[in-house]
């Protein structure tokens, strides 16, 4: 195996050498192979002249589907050749953008101010953007007048033609500006370099068809389509087979899964198969919805110790009003009883959820409602959020509340949340759980970090030969979110 090859998922087509003396197929993944494989060859040129390897940066804003396609980005990018680094005067760099809140799109604006400068001292360097930002024509508008030296921009429907785009890039001067509106050939066969060798997300469909008002997502990512069974299940056993122990099956709304695009399996189905598969240990899947969240889901999860003990619910608001303005289509009683049913049905399972404040209109009593729920739910963990302005959404056209009012509402909910979750972590001190070890501790030597089944962290004395195994801890101490612990068995 070559150098750039070490570490890298490679599906067949990617695998096979092309005949680059022969001209490149019209389309698909071989087209891309192709690309591929003359990129490989310029690099390796410009990297022996310049006496050095040719380094690329990639950088990563926003959710686990973003984290996945990075990874496919970061595969590409090392089959190429090219060094990767953190540092953001690489050769060639690439952001992955978000633009689900305001500030995601500041975060990319702020980096690329900054890049600027070293795009500007070495006339050699590429710099790209990709992901769902670019899915936006006035963010398309605004790179391309305020930061004219961006050589590439692509979206999200054509991630599959990265291979040739970089090539085009990377040999040439020209600009490329290129978005679809609809999926390409997907992304699935690209060369995947994974950020932990142990564990990995699927995608199991893409797209979000709920259209909350609030949200860019539907815009940015498309209708929802899900992939078939087999193909998920056969890249889930590849993974397994190429030392992945734990998975997280990722689509924006899992529990309609296989309801648009006739797949013949439900989603209960799937994760139970995905579960069933020799050599996974934990599944875990995100994001699930509460107006579809099945009983059977709660099931499946019940009897298979193998998938995780944690369910990450979006509530968005605990007020009725407001929830239908947002069109999330279930009430709080509903969700309340689907809390119950999931703490009934699974014991010692952690729910986690997502709130945000500064909804147009959101009253004081609205934060109240969703404070109500947020203390009988007794959420192990909530992300909250502060109702972002998103341009093209039906809740832009909304009359909007203030700065201090939206602030306001988030002070209140992000104090309840915390102490409700400090209240729910400290339940299980004394007990024992089972950890899969992800990292050296940084604050503290001598220590490792893992995550137990319900997604909670734990703090043990260890050392770097237990990363990526699993091992039984006893959880010694609650420290509000997380637990001090110590292994209470040999790693496997
Ligand atoms: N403003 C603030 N938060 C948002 N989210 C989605 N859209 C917005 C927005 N416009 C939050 C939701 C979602 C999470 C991924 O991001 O809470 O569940
Ligand atoms: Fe956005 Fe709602 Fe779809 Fe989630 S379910 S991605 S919040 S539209």
């Amino acid at each position: 195996m070559t150098e750039e090859r070490k570490g890298l998922f490679l599906s067949a087509a990617m695998d096979a050498e092309p005949d680059l003396s022969a001209p490149a197929p019209e389309r698909g993944i071989l087209r891309q192979s192709w690309f591929l494989h003359k990129t490989a060859g310029w690099v390796k040129e410009r990297s022996l002249a310049a006496g050095r390897p040719l380094t690329a940066c990639s950088v990563c804003f926003g959710c686990q589907m973003n984290a996945r396609d990075s990874e496919k980005i970061a595969g590409v990018l090392k089959m190429a050749g090219f060094e990767l680094t953190e540092e953001e005067n690489a050769d060639f760099v690439i952001y992955n953008t978000c633009t689900v809140r305001d500030n995601a799109d500041s975060r990319v604006y702020g980096r690329l101010g900054r890049v600027s400068h070293f795009r500007r001292a070495n006339p050699d360097m590429r710099v790209a953007l990709c992901g769902c930002m670019m899915q936006e024509k006035s963010a398309v508008e605004k790179v391309r007048k305020s930061y004219g030296f961006v050589d590439l921009i692509f979206g999200t429907h054509n991630l599959d033609r990265f291979p040739e785009y970089l090539y085009r890039t990377v040999t040439g001067t020209e600009k490329i500006t290129e978005i679809e509106e609809e999926d390409g050939e997907g992304a699935e066969s690209l060369p995947i370099a994974r950020k932990y060798p142990w564990k990995s997300g699927v995608n199991i469909m893409f797209g979000c068809d709920n259209f909350c008002t609030y949200c860019i997502v539907p815009y940015v990512r498309g209708r929802e389509r899900s992939r078939m069974p087999e193909d998920i299940l056969d890249e889930i056993r590849r993974l397994r087979d190429d030392g992945v122990r734990e998975i997280m099956l990722l689509g924006q709304n899992v529990d309609s899964y296989g309801k648009k695009t006739e797949t013949g399996a439900s989603f209960a189905e799937l994760l139970s198969r995905a579960a069933d598969i020799d050599g996974i240990e934990r599944v875990r899947f995100m994001t699930s919805h509460p107006k579809d969240l099945s009983p059977e889901v709660i099931r499946v999860v019940a009897g298979n110790g193998k998938i995780a003990r944690h369910i990450h619910l979006p509530l968005q608001s605990g007020s009725n009003r407001i929830l239908k303005m947002m069109n999330r289509r279930y009430t709080r009683e509903h969700y309340l009883e689907l809390v119950q049913a999931i703490r009934e049905g699974i014991p010692g399972v952690a729910i986690t959820t997502d709130i945000m404040t500064g909804f147009p209109s959101e009253t004081p009593e609205d934060i109240d409602d969703t404070i109500d729920v947020v203390r009988k739910a007794a959420f192990e963990n909530a992300f909250t959020f502060i109702y972002s302005m998103r341009a093209g959404t039906p809740a832009s056209r909304m009359e909007q509340l203030s700065e201090e009012e939206k602030k306001a509402g988030f002070t209140r909910v992000l104090s309840v949340v915390q102490e409700v979750a400090k209240e729910q972590t400290a339940k299980a001190a004394g007990t024992d759980g089972t950890a899969l070890i992800e990292e050296l501790n940084s604050q503290i030597p001598g220590y490792v970090t893992g995550r137990l089944s319900n997604n909670t962290l734990v703090h043990i004395p260890g050392t770097e030969e237990m990363i990526g195994r699993f091992v039984r801890v006893h959880l010694d101490e609650c420290r509000g979110f997380y637990y001090f612990g110590t292994a209470a068995g040999e790693p496997y």
